[in-house]
């Protein structure tokens, strides 16, 4: 299924194992992979252009100065226009250029200009494989974010010499594509987050208590879509009429200590996103028994107290996830107010929004939010509160991957 839709630059360095890649095309497109050959010199040695059309159905590209496929830079084009780079086989003398930066043909150039995941499958003699220069320059290429499958121990076709060398089997490179496809779409695989969500009731005796209009839509979104990109969230909800997300552990908590006690039971974690509308003052002392109104008797007064800062706490914490998003609901001067919360609170990042009762945000489905960081400021357009969470979403997994 990962495969299905995608579409593959396939790489064809100079090696024996050539011929494998022609197996190798079939397999990728009977599992709905489209397949865009480029077969460097050496290839061409082992391996017809001809064949390799065929067989992808596609034009093949051998040539980075070719007067047609560069009107358009094509070599950009190519390297951009892909979900996934396969090298198969990838020969010493390819990830030698690969490991040093070098661009002197159409294969090494898209692959030094691109951006997509790169697979390779290596091939070579055993001894090219066990080489000093060949093991740097793997070990430097999986620094820089290379995937490997392969190669495979076994019988050389050329040499009658055993050893580790053989290329992977296609199938086994179909199945490592497909793996490496399913991880790209959960970037945030293998990573921790907490979200708070929702008010905090505090209470002034059994029956009464202080609360704010949040629904939790905006904090269950963003949960929600970390989950989908592939976080282990631990969301930690105030009281909400709406669902826990699926996908996520959700804990539910009434007041701000009990949140705050919540939050960091869930450390350590990569990523806090604090979205709750935490009270910032409880009841001093709240009554055990309900207040009651005798005839005569004074109105009562609230003494407050100061809640606990969660947002402060984690952003100051010893256990500080990487990334700390804070969220602030302004009625007025919305950009400075939350630009002094990210200094004050040792936040990454401010979301701020305007909850005047005229935007309808706080409660509403729609909101419209300004992205306040360290170096600037990012204005989004008025979006519904599951497409601010996907965007946010985004941006944490980006800030992971930069
Ligand atoms: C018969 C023959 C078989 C070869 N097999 C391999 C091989 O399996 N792996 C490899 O890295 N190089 C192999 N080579 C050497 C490469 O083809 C040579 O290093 C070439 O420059 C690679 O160019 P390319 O990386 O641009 O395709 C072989 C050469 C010959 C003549």
């Amino acid at each position: 299924m990962a495969l299905s839709g995608k579409r593959i630059l396939l790489i064809i360095s100079g090696g024996i194992a050539c011929y494998k890649s022609l197996d190798l095309i079939r397999r990728l497109r009977e599992r709905g992979a489209s397949v865009r050959p480029i077969m460097t010199k050496g290839a061409q040695e082992f391996v017809t252009p001809l064949a390799v059309g065929a067989l992808a159905a596609d034009h093949v590209f051998t040539d980075l100065f070719s007067r047609q496929d560069e009107q358009d830079v094509g070599h950009i084009r190519l390297a951009r226009d892909c979900d996934l780079v396969l090298i198969a086989p990838a020969s010493a003398d390819l990830m030698a250029k690969m490991a040093n930066g070098l661009a002197d043909d159409l294969a090494s150039t898209a692959l030094l200009a691109t951006a997509r995941p790169v697979l390779a499958a290596p091939a070579m003699n055993p001894r090219m494989w066990a080489h000093p220069a060949t093991r740097r320059n793997a070990a430097r290429l999986r620094e820089d974010g290379v995937r490997f499958v392969g190669p495979m121990a076994g019988e050389m076709a050329e040499s009658h010499e055993a050893g580790l060398g053989r290329m992977a089997e296609p199938l086994d490179i179909v199945a490592a594509a497909e793996t490496m496809l399913e991880d790209g779409e959960k970037p945030l695989k293998g990573r921790k987050a907490i979200v708070t969500s929702g008010p905090t009731h505090e209470p002034i005796d059994p029956v009464r208590y202080i609360a704010n209009r949040s629904s939790g839509r905006q904090g269950h979104a963003i949960a929600a879509a970390l989950a989908k990109l592939g976080a282990e969230v631990t969301l930690v909800s105030g009281p909400v009429a709406i669902a826990d997300p699926v996908g996520v552990h959700t804990v539910h908590v009434e007041r701000a200590e009990e949140m705050r006690d919540a939050v960091l039971a869930a450390l350590p974690a990569d990523i806090a996103v604090m979205v709750a509308a935490v009270a910032d003052w409880r009841v001093a002392s709240a009554a055990d028994q309900k207040l009651k109104k005798h005839p005569g008797e004074s109105i009562p007064t609230l003494a407050l107290t100061e809640n606990p800062d969660i947002l402060k706490t984690v952003g100051h914490h010893t256990m500080r996830p990487k990334l700390v998003i804070g969220f602030a609901a302004e009625t007025q001067d919305v950009e400075s107010n939350a630009r002094a919360k990210l200094e004050r609170k040792g936040a990454d990042m401010i979301v701020a929004n305007d909850v005047s009762p005229a935007t309808c945000i706080m409660g509403g489905s729609r909101n419209s939010v300004r992205l306040i960081r360290h170096d600037g400021v990012e204005r989004w357009p008025d979006l519904a509160k599951e497409e601010v969470a996907e965007r946010l979403a985004a941006l944490i997994a980006e800030h992971f991957h930069a």
